[in-house]
């Protein structure tokens, strides 16, 4: 059962909202309505995910109420080398939003996930179709808003939260929502005019990976090292223990702490 809600006609991001009680994930869904040309800046919403993926293909909790889950279409003309910096986009996007409705600041560990106290908050997962151009990308955004200590299964308790858990408040879906549209509106503005040095400076701002000793996760292999810079692609660059420095486009870090 879905309805289509009015979203706000004079921004792009959000124009229109459909709104879903309940689907499997609000990427696929957003991917059939892209692939049928529906226009940028629709948004796909779900109060339930039945199947809510994560990154590296892992699941991601979506229990109905307890969090912003939603799908953001772009339809950038562009390289499709830049599509990492519009991951970043949306993390600082998200960020904002985030700050300005609950007044926590969170951090983000690269490329997009947002921590509070240390934990995750929020995970973004973006799905693109390409060829020379762009056709297409879809931003997942899953933000855990009302998600009390109980409801996380015992394997996330030590790495995930909330912002009712962080603020001790409940949180208002719809405007959190509202804000981080905007936010994604006039940062997808800026990045169009002046290119990815904006969204560099801002995510550098909020990083929590840059300078330290990190895990750098595959699947296949894991490297290890110390985090050195992201590039002008929004690349991460590493400093191997050996002294040789690679690069990566996707992978799950982890921060090591050393005794
Ligand atoms: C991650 O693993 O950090 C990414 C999590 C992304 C979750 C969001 S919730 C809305 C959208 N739909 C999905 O199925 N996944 C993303």
């Amino acid at each position: 059962m879905s309805l289509l809600e009015s979203g706000s006609p004079e921004q792009l991001i959000g124009h229109t909202i459909h709104h879903y009680t309940e689907v499997e994930s609000t990427n696929t869904t957003a991917g059939e309505l892209a692939e049928r040309g529906v226009p940028e800046g629709t948004v796909v919403l779900a109060d339930l995910q039945t199947r809510g993926q994560g990154r590296l293909e892992r699941r991601w909790l979506s229990l109905s109420g307890k969090g912003l889950w939603f799908t953001v279409i772009l339809r950038p003309r562009e390289n499709p080398a830049t599509a990492v910096q519009l991951t970043l986009m949306a993390a600082i996007a998200t960020a904002a939003g985030i700050e300005r409705v609950t007044g926590i600041r969170p951090g983000i560990k690269w490329p997009n996930d947002l921590l509070v106290q240390g934990k995750k908050v929020c995970g973004i997962l973006c799905e693109m179709v390409a060829g020379d151009e762009i056709d297409h990308i879809i931003i997942g955004i899953g933000i855990n808003t009302n998600l009390a200590f109980a409801d996380l299964p015992p394997e996330l308790r030590g790495t995930a939260t909330s912002l009712r858990m962080a603020t001790g408040k409940a949180i208002d879906n719809k405007e959190l929502l509202r804000e981080v549209l905007q936010q994604i509106d006039s940062w997808y503005i800026l990045w169009q005019k002046e290119g990815f040095a904006p969204v560099q400076g801002e995510w550098n701002k909020r990083n929590v990976t840059l300078g330290r000793e990190i895990k750098v996760d595959c699947g296949d292999r894991c490297y290890f090292g110390r985090a050195v810079s992201i590039d002008e692609n929004g690349a991460l660059l590493l400093r191997e223990d050996d002294g040789k420095e690679s690069k990566f486009n996707f992978g799950e870090v982890s921060i090591r702490y050393r005794e």
